[in-house]
C-alpha cells in the first residue's frame, strides 16, 4: 500500500525534455517547491523515516540537496553539512572524485565539519548513475562517519545507480523513466 502523498509529489515534479541537451528528460523539482503541500509532504516523509535514528549530520549535495537537506536536518535535530562542487568552500577541504560521461568531477567538504563516530544521512534530489552519492559516501566514511542511508526524491532505475552504492541503503520517494 503506497502512501497517498507520493502521487502528489510525483505529479508536482515537472519533466522537461531535451534539457540541458538532446535526449535528456530533465526532472525539474522547482515546480514541487511551488506546491506547498507537495513540498511539505516530501519533507514530512523523510522526517518520519529518519527521526529517532541517532542521525547527527545531514549532508546535502550541491545544488538541490541544499534545498531538501536543511528542513530535514532541523526537524530531526541534526546539523547540516554542504557537500560542494570544487573551489566553493572557503576553508580547508577534503575531496572525492567521481567519473562523469566525459572526464571527472569532485565534491568537497570542510575539514572539521563532522567528527569520527557521527551518524549521517546523505540527501540529494536525484540519483542517476550513482556516481555523486558514491563519492559522498566515500568522503564521509574517510573521516570515520557512519552513513545511515542515502535519501533522494527520485531515482532513474534504468541507470542502476543503486548498484554503485555497495551495501549502503538508498531510500527514494519516486521512480521515473
Ligand atoms: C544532478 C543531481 C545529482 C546528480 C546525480 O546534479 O542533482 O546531484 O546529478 O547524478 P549521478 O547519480 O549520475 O551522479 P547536477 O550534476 O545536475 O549538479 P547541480 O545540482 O549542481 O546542477
Amino acid at each position: 500500500q503506497q502512501d497517498p502523498r507520493l502521487a502528489g509529489i510525483a505529479s508536482a515534479i515537472r519533466v522537461i525534455p531535451d534539457f540541458p541537451k538532446a535526449g535528456i528528460m530533465f526532472q525539474d523539482i522547482t515546480t514541487l517547491l511551488l506546491d506547498v503541500k507537495a513540498f511539505r509532504d516530501t519533507i514530512d516523509l523523510f522526517v518520519d523515516r529518519y527521526k529517532d535514528k541517532g542521525i547527527s549530520v545531514v549532508a546535502g549535495i550541491e545544488a538541490r540537496g541544499f534545498i531538501f537537506g536543511p528542513p530535514i536536518a532541523l526537524a530531526i535535530g541534526a546539523k547540516f553539512v554542504p557537500l560542494r562542487k570544487p573551489k566553493k568552500l572557503p576553508g580547508e577541504v577534503i575531496s572525492e572524485e567521481y567519473s562523469l560521461e566525459y572526464g571527472t568531477d569532485k565534491i568537497e567538504m570542510h575539514v572539521g565539519a563532522v567528527q569520527a563516530g557521527e551518524r549521517a544521512l546523505i540527501v540529494d534530489d536525484l540519483i542517476a548513475t550513482g556516481g555523486t552519492l558514491n563519492a559522498a559516501i566515500r568522503l564521509l566514511e574517510r573521516v570515520g562517519v557512519e552513513v545511515h542511508e542515502c535519501a533522494c526524491l527520485m531515482e532513474l532505475p534504468e541507470l542502476k545507480g543503486r548498484d554503485r552504492l555497495g551495501d549502503k541503503p538508498l531510500f527514494v520517494l519516486v521512480q521515473s523513466s
